[in-house]
């Protein structure tokens, strides 16, 4: 019996090369499609590392997103024991239709026009922040200069959070989303950002404007309590992973030094450089969960009624079938179709914006500085191997040439 136990769900160190999947996650992916294991609390579920199946599970609605069947807590530290139904609004865990309901009015927020209006905004954000880290001198911390306070302010853009407030609503959403914060802090700091959003939600109905939460009250199909949730919602899922991916992006072309030279010879290139970075890097490293609602027969598996099932982006993403030489970053990749963003219904509503935050970002960053390298050997570069979304916790960086 102990031979065939399940391994558990766990994050660990990632092997010699800091940007590929766990060694366990790549051992279980080659040996087969679908592997059980252990949910944190107990339960034996599914563990899929097939590209071809986990498009499968996440397109099929007998596969369910809901908040009370989760085995895993959520976001890690945020939940505590047993888990109800998701908070109205937090449709992330939620089944259709209660999910179509808040999808189609947060659609038509995130619309082409939506997103065009911020790209100057992005575009300034960023070279504010770049325009500080030259003028401050090398070394830097790409995190702390670049990769963290540019999503942060471009959520602060969405959602309208006034100028004059800004300071004090990225000191606790900073906060709340370091490793290094307590759980009592964790926890005071989501109490204050939700009384923020309660008063914002509040100024903005009583002075509506050209932003998100404005677009959402003008609707008039939201309660407030909804309109918090939602806002708390965006500013969870959209903060730390586009902060991460800026973040490990940027390691990841700094390492690879051919592709780096050509994104720097064609900048027009940086759109497929984004789309083959999400795949190569696949942050979501824990993986995306559902719950099967039935017995279920996909692709010749069978899942019980009540199975838990986590899809290994990492290893979906280094699928050998779907992508030749996986392992590789080729940022001129033709069509890459990865599940960085997920699949179906609940594919990331926010991508559109993600990846305008990255080509500006990445476009900005290797533009004013040309000759950027790390300041410290690449192996001695701190992992984010402890976090379910993977990262760096600090980039230091260097230059000698600034252009204006
Ligand atoms: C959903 C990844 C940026 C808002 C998702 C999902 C993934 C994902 C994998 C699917 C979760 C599931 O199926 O359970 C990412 C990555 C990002 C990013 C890798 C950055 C590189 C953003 C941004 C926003 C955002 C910038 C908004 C400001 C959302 C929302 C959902 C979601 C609201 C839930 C959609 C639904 O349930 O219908 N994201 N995301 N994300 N994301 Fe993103």
């Amino acid at each position: 019996m102990t031979e065939t136990l399940p391994s558990e769900i766990t994050l660990s160190a990632r092997g010699s090369c800091p940007f590929d999947p766990p060694p366990e996650v790549t051992e279980q992916a080659k040996a087969r499609p679908i592997t059980p294991i252990r949910f944190p609390d107990g339960h034996i579920g599914q563990l899929i590392t097939n590209y071809t199946l986990a498009r499968a599970v996440l397109a099929d609605p007998r596969f369910s997103a809901r908040q009370e069947l989760r085995h895993i807590p959520i976001p890690n530290r945020l939940a505590d024991g047993e888990m109800g139904p998701a908070d109205p609004g937090m449709f992330i865990r939620m089944d259709p239709p209660q999910h179509t309901r808040y999808r189609r009015l947060l659609t038509g927020q995130f619309t082409v026009r939506h997103m065009n209006l911020l790209v100057p905004r992005i575009e300034r954000i960023t070279a504010e922040h770049l325009d500080a880290m030259a003028e401050q001198g090398p070394p830097a911390d790409l995190v702390k200069a670049f990769a963290l306070p540019i999503p942060s302010l471009v959520i602060c853009e969405l959602l309208g959070v006034p100028y004059s407030d800004r300071e004090v609503f990225q000191q606790h959403t900073s906060t709340m989303l370091r490793l290094d914060s307590t759980s009592q802090e964790v926890y005071g700091a989501i109490g204050k950002v939700n009384e923020y959003l309660d008063g914002l939600v509040e100024a903005k109905k009583a002075s509506p404007a050209e932003d998100l939460l404005s677009g959402l009250i003008t609707g008039g199909e939201l309660n407030q309590e909804e309109l918090v949730t939602i806002g708390f919602l965006l500013l969870v899922a959209g903060h730390e992973t586009t902060a991460n991916m800026l973040g490990l992006g940027s390691f990841a072309l700094l390492s690879n030094p051919a592709q780096l030279a050509a994104l720097r010879a064609d900048p027009t290139l940086v759109d497929g450089a984004v789309e083959e970075l999400l795949r190569y890097l696949s942050i979501i490293q824990i993986g995306i969960q559902r719950t099967a609602l039935e017995d279920v027969d996909l692709d010749g598996h069978h899942f019980k009624k009540g199975d838990g099932v986590l899809i290994s982006v990492p290893a979906a993403n280094r699928d050998p079938e779907r992508f030749e030489h996986p392992e590789q970053l080729n940022i001129t990749r033709p069509n890459t179709g990865h599940l960085a963003f997920g699949h179906g219904v609940h594919q990331c509503l926010g991508q559109q914006l993600a990846r305008i935050e990255m080509r500006v970002g990445y476009r900005a960053l290797f533009e004013r500085f040309p000759d950027l390298r790390l300041a410290i050997p690449a192996d001695e570069v701190p992992m984010r191997s402890d976090m379910a979304i993977y990262g760096v916790h600090r980039l230091p960086v260097m230059w000698e040439e600034v252009r204006q």
